[in-house]
């Protein structure tokens, strides 16, 4: 599927954005092992999504849709689950396999979890070694570097898991598991990950305590409750339109109800500190995590430089993040960025490619990058590399790049942002943005 874009002379209005996806998969997995049914307002209805929502319903789990943006998932209980007649398919949620493995570690049954050929390329041994410390069963493909996972459900204990990358999936897969231990599990972390599972569990009766990076659950957990969750706009999606509003000339949007999660705004945060003229309005809690309504107006954006526990907090905005750059003043330093070599794509290789193509100066590092800005774009034809994040960005950079520029596989925005096309159009006041 193609999308189409070309420079617009304003973007201006109020708009929503799709429900948090890291936080919708949260809600579904421990709505499947709580005690009776949880309701998910605002849940986020993309493929990444729809994979955990199949896994949940091969184990047993029976999830209604009453409402167009709303699920019921009828759970039962932590030792509820029964086992699936055939691989469960993650298809292209590493989210969902991650978190998957560390649930299915501890049960009493055998467990296969399978995926597309791109999340077949990425690695599992970041889970498969902490859940092994404490004592499951599990093997990955290629010397357990990569799924296919085969669990056989086992006993498990609690253990020390020290992580060499702050990843909010390994996190919460081993607090998973350890919902299942004997004794207390403890994750230590290098930087700040995103923190839902450790809020969503404590508001569910188990108690997460965290101590800085530090983060001890004690199990076994005799029981899991049901809770109503509305889930906030994903930040994540919300970076595109923010993004866009500071580089398209006599921009003014408002972005309502956004999830401002402090470990997931880091973008917000480079993006004030370049010098974007970005308000946070009726900032509120809502289902156990802050959110505002986000005010956006054109900017002149200076250089920054990003490193250090910012980066686990920007972790999914860099591609926007490198665009937004391009148009500031001066170097953009990106460091210590060396996951983004293992998402979706490898986001160092494919961001680079992707805006010299466009026009940027651009020059890659082992763990960032580094760009020389502002340089006017040249609107070109582009594929994301089948990665939802790639393929916003691209769109946007249209807005702003001379001549039209051609998305070719826009199919995969839906994997994250359902509806990113119109809500953009929307923004360019009708034009097709
Ligand atoms: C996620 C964690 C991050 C992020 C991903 C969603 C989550 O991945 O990039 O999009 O929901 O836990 P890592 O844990 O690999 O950093």
């Amino acid at each position: 599927m193609e999308l189409h874009t070309r420079p617009v002379t304003g973007l201006s209005g109020r708009v929503s954005v799709p429900g948090d996806k890291s936080i919708t998969h949260r809600a579904l997995l421990l709505g499947g092992i709580g005690d009776g049914t949880s309701r998910i307002d605002g849940f986020l209805d993309s493929g990444d999504c729809r994979a955990t929502i199949g896994c949940l319903q091969a184990l047993g789990i029976r999830i209604e849709r009453p409402a167009s943006s709303t699920l019921q998932v009828h759970g039962k209980g932590l030792r509820g689950l029964a086992p699936a007649q055939e691989a469960l398919d993650c298809i292209r949620s590493g989210t969902t396999m991650r978190l998957m493995a560390g649930l299915l570690a501890g049960q009493t049954f055998d467990s296969v979890l399978t995926a597309n050929q791109q999340l077949l390329a990425r690695p599992m041994d970041r889970v498969i070694g902490p859940l092994r410390s404490m004592g499951a069963c599990i093997s990955g493909g290629e010397g357990d570097r990569f799924p296919p996972l085969a669990i056989t459900g086992s006993p498990l204990r609690g253990a020390v898991c020290v992580l060499p990358m702050a990843s909010a999936q390994v996190k919460s897969a081993i607090l998973l598991a350890g919902l299942y231990a004997e004794g207390p599990t403890t994750v230590q972390e290098p930087g700040p990950s995103r923190d839902h599972t450790e809020r969503m569990l404590t508001a569910r009766g188990v108690p997460v305590h965290s101590e800085g990076l530090v983060h001890t659950l004690r199990g076994p957990a005799p029981r899991l409750s049901a809770l109503d969750v509305r889930v906030p706009g994903d930040f994540s999606s919300a970076a595109f339109p923010i993004v866009a509003a500071l580089l398209v000339p006599h921009s003014d949007i408002v972005v309502e109800n956004v999830g401002i999660n402090p470990t997931r705004t880091g973008l917000l945060d480079s993006l004030l500190a370049m010098g974007a003229d970005i308000t946070l309005e009726e900032c509120r809690q809502e289902g156990g995590e802050p959110v505002a309504d986000l005010r956006v107006r054109s900017s002149d954006l200076q250089g920054v430089s990003i490193g250090g526990d910012l980066v686990p907090r920007t972790i999914d905005e860099f591609p926007i993040l490198a665009l937004a750059a391009t148009q500031a003043s001066g170097h953009t330093r990106v460091r210590d960025a060396a996951e983004l070599r293992v998402k979706e794509t490898d986001r160092i290789a494919t961001t680079v490619t992707t805006l010299r193509t466009l026009g940027a100066k651009i020059e890659p590092a082992p763990d960032g990058f580094d760009i020389m800005g502002p340089t006017p774009l040249k609107g070109a034809e582009l594929h994301s590399f089948a990665d939802h994040r790639l393929g916003m960005t691209i769109a946007v950079a249209g807005l702003i790049a001379v001549g039209g520029t051609v998305l070719t596989d826009a199919e995969r925005i839906a994997d994250s942002y359902p509806g990113f096309e119109a809500t953009m159009a929307r923004l360019a006041g009708g034009a097709r943005a």
